[in-house]
């Protein structure tokens, strides 16, 4: 039996109903204390998405569970240590959404670096009839600094590589990789015009970049979030930009989610999307695909 921890996409579902016995599980009180010490013992998987919260107090109480598939690449709410110690799998899609979030990294980089975004509300807002939008930036020769060269931070360095950007990383370890690695984030920050946030939400990387981060990119650089707003001190971002200590922003996430600070909406030189980075139709049928062959492999006995 598997335990459905959020809502999923109406196609994921119906192919999940399908080929498993779904449980939904009450998300607070007594209809989940009662829930679980009626069912726990039956759960085998868990489908869901990261923000579904899967801690060591769930977990107690599933003895059975073997696997937790994760349609999305976070696993914000999944305590992956906790299923670590109790030899249960957790696996997500992070394989699978790489290029098309990768797609939106380029597009944020090329524009702010391009002033793409800038020369669209030039256009709209009539501001074009009255003089010339001023030049951007090239990508050839733009130093890209990549924090967290995982399956999403790879794809985007290859992107970035093939226009002519040099590409620097920074991650706990060295990768082997071109690219030359930087072993703190601040050396990263301090190197690179362009800083793009490619890691996971952790304890360790939530509100790193801060706002010593921020100011070691610089008054001509800017910095591109297609990981998690969390990660970046948002107060920090929004004060940086107003005083002219970073240049620019390219931003698909936020702290608060759909929330989003009116002074970055109100900022000519930063652009908002609403967390769209994975977002295609494709990407969406493969990421449920992934998710329940995962259970049938982790739960075939
Ligand atoms: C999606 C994401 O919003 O995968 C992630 O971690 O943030 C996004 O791609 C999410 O996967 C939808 O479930």
């Amino acid at each position: 039996m598997i335990l459905q921890t959020t809502d999923l996409p109406e196609m994921v579902q119906r192919r999940l109903d399908a080929e498993f016995e779904v449980v939904r599980l009450p998300q607070t009180g007594e209809a989940r204390t009662e829930f679980l010490a009626r069912r726990g013992r039956e759960i085998r998987g868990i489908a869901g998405k990261g923000d579904g919260r899967v801690d060591a107090e769930l977990l107690d109480q599933l003895p059975a569970l073997r696997i937790v598939s994760s349609f999305s690449a976070g696993l914000d709410r999944v305590d992956v240590e906790a299923c670590r110690k109790r030899g249960i799998a957790v696996t997500n899609t992070s394989h699978v959404l790489c290029e098309a979030v990768a797609d939106t990294g380029l597009w944020l980089l090329m524009g702010v670096a391009r002033r793409f975004g800038e020369g669209e509300v030039f256009v709209r807002n009539g501001s074009w009839l009255k003089g010339q939008m001023p030049w951007g930036g090239s990508l050839k020769g733009l130093k890209v600094g990549i924090y967290g060269l995982g399956h999403i931070g790879r794809q985007m360095a290859s992107r970035f590589a093939f226009l002519g950007c040099e590409v620097g990383y920074h991650g706990r370890n060295a990768q082997g990789v071109d690219y030359a690695w930087f072993s703190d984030l601040e050396g990263l920050a301090k190197w690179c015009d362009a800083f793009v946030i490619a890691c996971p939400a952790t304890p360790r990387t939530i509100g790193s970049v801060d706002a010593d981060i921020l100011k070691a990119v610089g008054p001509d650089g800017f910095i591109v979030n297609i990981a998690r707003g969390a990660i970046v001190d948002e107060a920090a971002l929004i004060s940086a930009l107003s005083s002219g200590t970073l240049g620019s922003a390219g931003l698909d996430v936020f702290a608060e989610e759909p929330r989003v600070p009116q002074p970055l909406l109100e900022h000519p030189k930063v652009i908002c999307l609403p967390h769209m980075a994975s977002a295609t139709v494709q990407t969406r049928i493969d990421m449920g695909e992934e998710m329940i062959r995962q259970l049938h492999a982790h739960l075939a006995d």
